[in-house]
């Protein structure tokens, strides 16, 4: 007999309402919860659609209630029964199903199950590796299969949307040459050419730009994408994007399209209206005020620059800091003046791992200020640090002094901290914003040349194009970012076109002419044959989803992710492999040479 004759599921679990009442109904699922009230069991039976009450009673029928006896949590079952309304004392309103429940009259027990690690249910307390090695457990949990329902969603919407407006969805490869998008790459060897490695894309950039050249005019592609970098809770090793290219278009064009699709997607999945168009800062006044190029718009909060306030004082360490060039940056934590000296103290610390050598602040009180540096300043100089601080009674005002760069940067990260110890996030808030007019390079003091802040394939400002051999850092690009609420959820950027140009900005980031056509040499050569103007943006699609779903780690809306140390505690990838398999690559790695001299 099949293992399901007679028993095929009619109804889903969740699905069921009061209307079913009197309907004989076959489900089936896994065992939620059993329990015995003396001659009588209950069981919640859960599918992917939810959870429903079955009941078993000798009246009903005394064989599956037997059988009932013997069933544990995450059995396996397919019952049939007839669907009744509960009792009014019984009626429990916390369940979607729970005005009704089912009258157990046979039961199959599909496969019994080991007991679980953790319970299947949400906010379960268990460590993560466990829930990591049990993954097919975790998933089962209904606030895992609702992130992974939202993906499906998302990614849905935005097929959709591209599709409905004459974008074509087109593959690229997985086995590649290296694209630099700014980390290490992860190398396949090749067994046919000895010695030689593919790479796999990093993102599909050049791919997608030799699109263009194609003619294809509005490509798009959610795709996997794979960086061998320090891993965070909002970086995976493999991770997926929505990645978009457009031809004969500017900028403007293509912050318009995608903050229509970001609409859309966070309207069909989440039914949250967005106000259109998104708020819009340069990455300078990013950087000014919020202290990031990622600000968090859920809440105000502005830096400001006590330099010219605070300049000519009795205060040594911020002359000296002011006539090395330094700035002095200020934040105002309104109401905040009582705060403890122990936790002003602490604050300290915080800013140290920034880097800020010192933190100053100045508590406005109903006795007078009560700060450990206001006796160095003038009356005068007080009220113009009052007035650029616009404090008032009962405000704390925090002041970094340091190079610029150091005192921008700690003083945003101290905004972020202060609103978080003073609750002023609003975790419903969406706080969209697109970040432009980014430098083009950024000096990277280790390797001691410039690299590109996206990337190389993103085009300078028009008036820029000068400066690519004389003064690299004072040019922006054609770069942008579309940022909620303190993440950077995409980036893209208007790309170059001509050869002469992208040849000039390979020499600007130290690439030799040699090493440029070594590397890009295919794409240099596609621009000789006709190349329209284009540019693009890809999205974090693993980001966004953890945002719209409220987590705080990507590894909860990825089926399967890895650790902080890019394993998979399921599987135990990456694994050792044969000596034979090495052999045939022609690889031979030290660990495996140890091995064999043991
Ligand atoms: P970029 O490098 O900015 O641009 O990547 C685009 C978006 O991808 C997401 N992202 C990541 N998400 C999870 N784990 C990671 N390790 C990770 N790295 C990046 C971020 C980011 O905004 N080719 C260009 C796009 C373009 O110019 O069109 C690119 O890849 O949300
Ligand atoms: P000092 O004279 O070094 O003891 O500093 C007096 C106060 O100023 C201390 O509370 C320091 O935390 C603070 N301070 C020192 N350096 C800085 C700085 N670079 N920026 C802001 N505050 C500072």
């Amino acid at each position: 007999m099949d293992t399901l004759a007679g028993m095929k599921r009619t109804h889903s679990c969740g699905a069921l309402t009061a209307a079913d009442a009197g309907t004989e109904v076959i489900l089936c699922g896994w065992v939620s919860r059993q329990r015995d009230h003396g001659g009588l069991i209950f069981i919640d039976l859960r599918d992917r659609s939810g959870t429903v009450q079955l009941v078993f009673s000798p009246e009903i029928n005394q064989a599956a209630l037997l059988k009932a006896d013997g069933v544990r949590t995450e059995y396996v079952l397919s019952v049939r029964g007839a669907v009744r309304l509960r009792s009014p004392e019984t009626v429990n309103p916390a369940m979607e199903t729970g005005a009704i429940e089912v009258c157990g009259e046979e039961i199959r027990i599909l496969n019994p199950a080991k007991t679980p690690p953790f319970y299947i249910q949400d906010n379960v307390d268990v460590d993560e590796t466990v829930r990591l090695k049990y993954r097919y457990l975790d998933l089962r949990r209904p606030e895992m299969q609702h992130n992974l329902i939202l993906r499906h969603r998302v990614a849905k919407t935005m097929r959709d949307f591209f599709d409905s407006r004459d974008f074509i969805e087109v593959e690229t490869p997985m086995l590649t040459k290296s694209t630099p998008e700014g980390a290490r790459d992860y190398l396949v060897p090749s067994r046919v050419n000895p010695g030689k490695f593919y790479a796999l894309p990093q993102s599909p950039q050049i791919f997608k730009q030799i699109l263009m050249v194609a003619g294809y005019e509005r490509y798009f592609q959610i795709v996997r994408c794979f960086r061998d970098e320090d891993l965070r809770a909002d970086r995976q090793p493999e991770f997926t994007q929505l990645d978009v290219e457009m031809s004969f278009v500017e900028r403007d064009d293509v912050l318009a399209i995608m903050e229509k699709m970001i609409a859309e997607v966070f309207k069909v999945a989440i039914g949250a209206e967005l106000s259109l168009p998104m708020r819009r800062l340069s990455y300078d006044e990013a950087m000014e005020k919020f202290g990031s190029d990622k600000p968090d718009l859920r809440f105000d909060m502005e830096i400001f620059d006590l330099s010219e306030a605070m300049r000519g004082s009795d205060f040594k360490v911020f002359e000296s800091v002011l006539a090395a060039g330094g700035k002095i940056k200020g934040i105002n934590v309104k109401g905040n003046a009582a705060i403890p000296r122990r936790e002003l103290d602490g604050l300290v610390n915080y800013v140290g791992q920034y880097g800020a050598k010192g933190l100053a602040w100045i508590g406005y009180t109903a006795e007078g200020l009560k700060s450990q540096i206001s006796k160095f300043f003038s009356d005068e100089q007080l009220d113009k640090i009052r007035l650029t601080a616009q404090a008032e009674e009962g405000d704390l005002v925090l002041i970094i002094a340091d190079k610029p760069a150091v005192a921008v940067n700690a003083m945003g990260q101290l905004r972020l901290e202060m609103a978080r110890r003073m609750n002023l996030i609003d975790p419903d808030k969406l706080a969209f914003a697109w970040v432009l007019d980014f430098p083009m390079f950024e000096y990277d003091e280790e390797e001691k040349r410039y690299v590109a802040m996206h990337h190389p394939f993103t085009s300078p400002r028009d008036e820029d194009i000068q400066y690519l051999e004389t003064e690299p850092g004072r040019i922006k690009a054609k770069a942008y970012d579309m940022v909620l609420n303190g993440t950077e959820i995409g980036g893209g950027s208007i790309r170059i076109f001509q050869r002469d140009v992208q040849e000039k900005v390979f020499k600007a980031i130290g690439l030799t002419e040699e090493e440029a056509n070594e590397k890009f040499g295919y794409l240099l050569e596609a621009f000789e044959f006709g190349t329209p103007p284009h540019g693009g943006i890809a999205f974090g699609l693993d980001r966004l989803i953890m945002l719209m779903a409220k987590r705080s780690s990507i590894r909860d809306v990825i089926a399967f992710p890895k650790t902080q140390s890019a394993t998979d505690l399921m599987s135990q990838a990456p694994s050792e492999v044969s000596l034979r398999q090495l052999k045939e690559l022609s690889i031979r790695t030290e660990v495996a040479a140890k091995k064999t001299q043991k």
